[in-house]
């Protein structure tokens, strides 16, 4: 019996690291340069505990076995940064609301990489409270996050940027925060979703396509393809949005830029 804190004593060797890091990158397109071995290891000693594996060797012979399955995507949702927040980067809503609030037909969005789903359900509230029909995909690759999200509970100090319109309408009070209610949820559908594949299991007229503070993790390599992908399930001049730190360099994709991070396809 190895006693729990033995466990958080695990050191995790450059040469095991990186064969977390090829694989996470091959696999999902998410980058892991050297500096963020302290970060993989903090983020899985937990795990070792978990599944008591005394080693991160042992962890590691384990995960990328046939028997280790289940645990790849437990090792994924600890890997993947999940980090977001209702109505973050105020200037994508704004420019929702702008374009789109005399639509008549139904608005399809696409959140793409949508952690716990913060995002999707702030573009969800936003629109219906201006009253515009909408229907919005939702998708990551981290099943941690998606059962988050498909669950809509928030801490109050998680529902705190929401405007208080907002959070009277759509949010009921339960006992440890906050939860979405249906009429909201009912917009959303979720899907697990690797961006890296060659097709996604979207409709090919959406709107707009969200798809924020998540090719800052790619190469500039995989960033390209992930935007022609998303190119071909946007509608004519649908709309791409990325977050305000990453970047569109390639001036060969099929999109121009309208303002800053907000791009519309091209032909
Ligand atoms: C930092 S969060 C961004 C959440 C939200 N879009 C926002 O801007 O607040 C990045 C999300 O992208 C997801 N992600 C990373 N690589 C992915 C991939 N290959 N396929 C799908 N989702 C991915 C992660 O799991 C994570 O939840």
């Amino acid at each position: 019996m190895i006693d729990k804190k033995d466990y958080f004593k695990q050191v995790l060797s450059l040469g095991d690291f990186s064969k977390i890091s090829s694989y996470i990158e091959t696999t999902y397109g998410i980058q892991l340069p050297n500096n963020k071995l302290n970060m993989v290891q903090t983020r899985l000693i937990k795990r070792l505990a978990e599944i008591e594996k005394p080693t991160f060797k042992d962890y590691i012979e384990y995960v990328f076995s046939t028997s280790g399955k289940n645990e790849l995507q437990n090792m994924v949702d600890e890997i993947t940064t999940n980090r977001t927040e209702f109505f973050r980067e105020i200037q994508h809503f704004d420019f929702l609301k702008e374009n789109f609030s005399d639509k008549k037909d139904k608005v399809k969005i696409w959140s793409a990489g949508c952690a716990s789903g913060e995002e999707p359900y702030s573009i969800a509230m936003l629109l219906h409270h201006h009253n515009i029909d909408c229907e919005i995909y939702a998708c990551d690759v981290s099943v941690k996050a998606l059962n988050e999200a498909r669950n809509g509970e928030y801490q109050e100090r998680e529902v705190s940027p929401v405007p208080e319109a907002m959070r009277t309408k759509y949010f009921t009070k339960v006992q440890d925060g906050y939860k979405v209610n249906e009429n909201i949820k009912k917009l959303i559908k979720f899907y697990h979703i690797n961006l890296l594949d060659n097709t996604y299991n979207i409709p090919n007229d959406i709107d707009i396509i969200f798809f924020r503070n998540v090719s800052i993790y790619f190469s500039s390599a995989n960033q390209d393809s992930t935007f022609i992908k998303m190119a071909s399930y946007l509608k004519k001049d649908g709309y791409l949005i990325i977050g305000v730190s990453e970047n569109m360099f390639n001036k060969d994709l099929p999109f121009k830029k309208l303002k800053f991070s907000i791009f519309q396809k091209s032909e």
